[in-house]
């Protein structure tokens, strides 16, 4: 950069209000300054100061959101699709959504630019290894559940198809991403299936606006929240790359819940036969003080009301049923039509605000020039949310499954508390497998021969098929669950298990792979 390029530059920050951000310029070294000047001169920051404005007057939520509470109502039965309560419809739904899949029509879009801070790792959530006996990483099971679901369709349907998978990273896990996806060719997935792109980043400000410095001569930057989708769909023609292969269907999931249905043909099939252009996959809330948000009409518009904007009142109503009133737990698990990702893309992302998180943002003090690391909030982050376009649908409908068969998000560290963290999700994947098992017509004995008990929990509409209430063994086994991995390349969703488990009995640990049965087969029953 000659002195015409910095003077622009410091005339653009003095102008934003951002001049503190050269306060060190002269202490750094020539790289440093490039760098930082590189920062600044691809960040609109007239932009910043705006979206700052915007999204501190209202806090990011929809115009009047205060006092929701008086203005909720719950989501009505005719949209809702349930996998308990509408049983006899699950095996339409399922058929649409293979249908669907091997016309080329559905794609996976996964939301993977997150930081993972409370996880506390270096490297991308989906490369952590919760301990399973195979050691599979989460991007590995996902893979291997579109694998399978492709070969399931083709099975089907008798002709070869493609789930295209597009992976949304950030800054922060861009490279070691497409590494890892290297390292291991793409999982056995072809290379151009998998297509990668990166979101948005903004800076951290000060509750003034004043954007932090991480170091002398360095922005403290963070992803700009997982409905930075949007945005970043457009910049990187994704949305083109789509309408080129014809898709028709997109499922929208995150990266850390490791019981996720990867494209799940119950879902798409069921959007598809309501004639929705978007909806949400939850899970029932039971508990009126879990902290998770709900979806819900507000002034007649779907939203998702997070479980800090109502009062424990709201959140404690129930129906005739004795179910929560507002129990539509949302799992950020999403479909959405092409037509409307494109009006997204195209029209509307504009106008979604930025919610507001006020964090504890180390930070380097303009006036001492030393670093701080504080104990209490001294800031903001801006993130956009995947879930902030319901409002613009025109049909929604809402999909409920059972939260032991899809939902187990990795949030925290083993060290941190007991809740969603590495151990929960490697229990609830062998739990679930567990289960599968069982309803294929295999069990489990101890080292004596016993049969461990498998406490019938509730059919699921076919007399033949019996849940196991695994809680009931984890007592039994001094709360461990029965080691059970069954590969995605040999089951999608519990299917075409009985030829390896069918009246057998098996000691934990149990693995069924591509490979057979590893496990010592006593005899048969
Ligand atoms: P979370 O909100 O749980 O955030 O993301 P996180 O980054 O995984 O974890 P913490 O809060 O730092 O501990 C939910 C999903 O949204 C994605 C994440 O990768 C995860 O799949 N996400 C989040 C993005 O893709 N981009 C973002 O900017 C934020």
């Amino acid at each position: 950069m000659d002195r015409d390029d910095m003077q622009v530059l410091q005339y653009r920050v003095a102008e934003a209000g951002q001049s503190h951000l050269l306060r060190f310029w002269e202490e750094l070294d020539v790289a440093e300054q490039q760098e930082l000047y590189t920062d600044l001169k691809g960040m609109d920051l007239e932009e910043v100061g705006q979206a700052f404005q915007r999204a501190m007057t209202g806090s990011g939520h929809l115009p009047g959101q205060e006092n929701v509470d008086a203005r909720m109502e719950p989501v009505p039965r005719e949209i809702l699709g349930s996998t308990t309560r509408d049983q006899a419809h699950l095996p339409a739904w399922e058929e649409e959504g293979l249908l669907q899949i091997s016309q080329n029509k559905v794609a996976v879009l996964l939301l993977a630019g997150g930081q993972g801070s409370r996880l506390g790792v270096s490297y991308p959530k989906g490369m952590y290894d919760v301990g399973l006996p195979s050691h599979k990483t989460l991007f590995q099971i996902q893979a291997e559940r579109i694998l399978k679901l492709q070969q399931l369709a083709e099975k089907q349907h008798g002709r070869k198809c493609v789930i295209p998978w597009y992976i949304m990273t950030s800054g922060r896990t861009m490279e070691a991403t497409k590494m890892f996806f290297l390292k291991h060719r793409h999982f056995g997935l072809k290379k151009e299936n998998v297509i990668f792109f990166q979101q948005g980043m903004l800076p951290a400000m000060d509750f003034d606006g004043k954007v932090l410095l991480e170091g002398k001569g360095k922005i403290s930057m963070a992803p700009d929240g997982n409905g930075g989708l949007y945005r970043a769909l457009g910049v990187h023609r994704i949305v083109e790359d789509m309408e080129q292969r014809g898709i028709g269907s997109i499922h929208v999931y995150c990266v850390d819940n490791i019981l996720v249905k990867v494209a799940d043909p119950r879902f798409i099939g069921f959007c598809v036969q309501k004639g929705a252009d978007c909806g949400a996959k939850v899970v029932e809330k039971t508990n009126p003080t879990e902290p998770v948000g709900v979806v819900c009409r507000v002034d007649g518009i779907y939203q998702v009301v997070e479980y800090s904007e109502i009062s424990l009142a709201t959140a404690q109503k129930r129906s005739p049923d004795g179910r929560l009133l507002f129990n539509a737990g949302n799992i950020a698990n999403h479909y959405f039509t092409m037509e409307f990702l494109r009006d997204i893309v195209n029209v509307y992302e504009p106008q979604l605000k930025h919610h507001v998180a006020q964090k504890k943002i180390p930070y380097i003090d303009v006036a001492t020039g030393k670093p701080v690391k504080p104990d209490k909030p001294n800031g903001i982050k801006m993130e956009k949310f995947v879930f902030d376009i319901f409002q613009f649908a025109k049909k929604f409908v809402v999909y409920e499954v059972l939260r032991e068969d899809e939902f187990s998000p990795l949030k925290n560290a083993d060290s941190q508390n007991g809740k969603d963290n590495p151990t929960t999700a490697r229990h609830a994947l062998m739990s679930l497998h567990h289960c599968w098992v069982l309803n294929a017509g295999g069990h489990f004995v101890d080292e004596n021969g016993t049969c461990l008990p498998a406490i019938p929990r509730c059919t699921d509409g076919r007399s033949d098929v019996i849940q196991a209430d695994i809680s009931h063994n984890l007592k039994d086994a001094n709360d461990l669950p029965i080691q059970c991995e069954i590969s995605p390349l040999v089951s999608y969703g519990g299917e075409g298990l009985e030829e390896f488990v069918k009246d057998k009995e098996f000691h934990a640990p149990l693995i069924i792979d591509r490979n057979g049965v590893h496990q010592l087969v006593k005899n048969g029953m």
